[in-house]
């Protein structure tokens, strides 16, 4: 005898993808099925809603992909909200595919759509994902925890280069708008000076506070800089080139080397600069990240059961709640004022 069906989820993976989406793709079929729900994979986040591709995930499909980076969905930085007609598409493609409720997991732009959705009359629950962990209304993003413990590792690495060279080296990490993953894993790593876009500092300031550093005795250094770090004085952000992807977002990137260049002028001494870029996106989930994706997307389908639509999942204090989405993505969560001056404690 076949069970009767609730009803179908959709899930879709938008944005960066990061290591922990498997463990909660898997997590969502398990926790669907206990409860008598059938779960259709949307391919390539928003992209396959405007095109209306997707395949159903079953307990078989899902075998195996606890511990796997990336996500067995696929991602794209697609914006349905930019075209009128790709707004019309994606309502057309819900119903066409029979998806009744939508799990949507990314961060600020995928929740964006989201909320939109929302206004629209969609049964949509959101899921807060970035390695950037800049989503305001969770204290933890997932996949977060797993680029800091790469950065760590990078940094313990190139400590013992940079020592036996007698160099600073200039450690580019990602984060758009916060820096996050600089300030934890360059405390983590013991790095001599963190650099985040919440703090513009001048190059005087950077040099000042290697030279200080040299002259106690060591004689080499490790920066950290976040990708969307700005000297002060009005400089913008290092970019690769200017074109925007559909969310308005330009390619970050150079701030390493261009410090690196800055420091060895004006300071002089011999530096490098190494980029860590993808790496910290890529690979196995930590158990941390795997944990916090499950309990996740448990109360996610847990809100479809209630009927909670429009709100996203959330870790307060620990604990999994929930608020809504519009609520959550109100303002960006910056690096905590605590938190940036004690690593400037060990900066230097
Ligand atoms: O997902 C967030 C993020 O990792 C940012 O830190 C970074 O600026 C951006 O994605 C890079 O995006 P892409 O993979 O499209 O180059």
């Amino acid at each position: 005898m076949t069970k009767e069906s609730k009803g179908t989820i959709g899930i879709l993976t938008g944005g960066g993808d990061c290591p922990g989406l498997n463990a909660v793709i898997r997590a969502v079929v398990r926790r669907a099925d206990a409860l008598g729900y059938k779960v259709l994979g949307i391919k390539n986040g928003w992209w396959g809603l405007v095109n209306g591709v997707g395949e159903p995930l079953t307990l078989a499909s899902i075998r195996g992909i606890l511990p796997r980076g990336g996500t067995i969905l696929g991602t794209s930085r697609t914006n349905p909200l930019k075209q009128e007609e790709d707004k019309k598409k994606v309502l057309a493609n819900l119903k066409k595919m029979k998806i009744d409720y939508l799990i949507a997991v990314g961060g600020e732009d995928t929740l964006g759509v989201a909320k939109y959705l929302v206004t629209e009359g969609v049964n949509v629950v959101g899921v807060p994902k970035t390695i950037d962990n800049d989503v305001e209304g969770t204290d933890q993003t997932f996949g977060f925890d797993t680029a800091v413990s790469i950065v760590t590792e990078a940094i313990d690495r190139l400590h013992t280069t940079a020592e036996s060279h007698q160099r600073v080296i200039v450690v580019e990490v990602m984060g758009r708008h916060t820096g996050w993953i600089a300030t934890m894993a360059g405390l983590a790593g013991g790095a001599d000076c963190i650099l985040i876009p919440e703090e513009p500092k001048t190059i005087d300031e950077i040099c000042d506070t290697l030279k200080k550093r040299h002259a106690r005795g060591p004689q080499f250094s490790i920066v950290v800089v976040a990708e969307g770090f700005k000297l002060a004085g009005g400089y913008q952000e290092a970019t690769k080139d200017q074109k925007l992807d559909q969310f308005g977002h330009v390619r970050l990137g150079g701030i390493g080397e261009i410090l690196a260049e800055e420091i060895e002028d004006r300071a002089g001494f011999e530096t490098r600069s190494t980029v860590l870029g993808h790496i910290q996106r890529g690979g196995s989930p930590t158990a941390y990240d795997r944990v916090l994706g499950i309990r996740y997307w448990v109360r996610a389908v847990d809100l479809i059961e209630q009927g909670k639509f429009g709100s996203m999942v959330c870790l307060h204090g620990g604990k999994i709640t929930d608020m809504p989405i519009s609520k959550a993505l109100k303002k960006l969560k910056y690096v905590d004022t605590e938190l940036v001056r004690t690593a400037e404690i060990f900066c230097g």
